[in-house]
């Protein structure tokens, strides 16, 4: 499939361009960027990593859009829909998630990119339901949720499988939002 790119007041949800490997590859030595995450092996595995979103883009036209700012800046990071491939009980699912350099956040970036996710989600890409999922003290992560209108399902709760026993990043919490309430608020809007 060819990847679609699509466009927000402020933004470009679009392919990834090779020179954005720098930009995100620097991202994952950012200790603000990497609080909440599992700390990464290295640069091939970064590489590897935007093989793989590269890889969703071709199979399912949707994706880990890169996010551009034009005029501010060519690349900040991605916002986008992904498919977990962990086991967990709300599985399977499709994933709304966003990673942005700390340079951009407390600009409602996130929140303007991650409603576009939604939107060709539900109605370019035919999915009834996406979730979302942050370890509890990742505040910035979950607000985000809440502003795009997601709702916590506090059943849903789980261990990650990919993060080992003990560490605080092992519990998350899940959030999801169905087509109907998607389209109920974008009736309202
Ligand atoms: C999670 C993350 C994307 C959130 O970024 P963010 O900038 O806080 O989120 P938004 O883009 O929605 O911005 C919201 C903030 O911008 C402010 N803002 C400023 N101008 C705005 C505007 N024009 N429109 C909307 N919000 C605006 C909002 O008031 C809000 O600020 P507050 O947090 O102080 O209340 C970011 O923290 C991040 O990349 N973290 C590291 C990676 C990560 O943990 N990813 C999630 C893994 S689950």
């Amino acid at each position: 499939m060819t990847p679609i790119a699509l466009s927000t007041p402020r933004l470009i949800l679009r392919p990834w361009r090779d020179e954005d490997g720098d930009a995100f590859a620097a991202m994952f030595d950012d200790p603000a960027v990497m609080e909440f995450l599992l700390p990464h092996t290295g640069r091939a595995a970064i590489d590897a990593f935007i093989g793989r979103i590269k890889q969703n883009f071709a199979e399912r036209g949707f994706g880990l859009w890169a996010v551009e700012v034009p005029g501010v800046a060519p690349f900040i990071g991605y916002v986008g829909l992904w498919a977990p491939n962990f086991e967990a009980p709300f599985m399977p699912a499709i994933e709304v998630g966003w990673r942005l350099a700390s340079a951009y956040w407390g600009k409602g970036y996130a929140t303007e990119g991650a409603k576009a996710a939604l939107d060709a989600g539900f109605s370019k890409f035919g999915l009834n339901e996406i979730v979302s999922f942050t370890v509890p003290a990742n505040r910035r992560s979950w607000r985000v949720m809440q502003r795009i209108g997601m709702t916590r399902d506090p059943a849903g709760d789980f261990d990650h499988p990919r993060v080992p026993d003990g560490s605080p990043l092992k519990r998350h919490l899940l959030y999801r939002i169905s087509r109907a309430r998607w389209e109920e608020m974008s009736e309202k809007h």
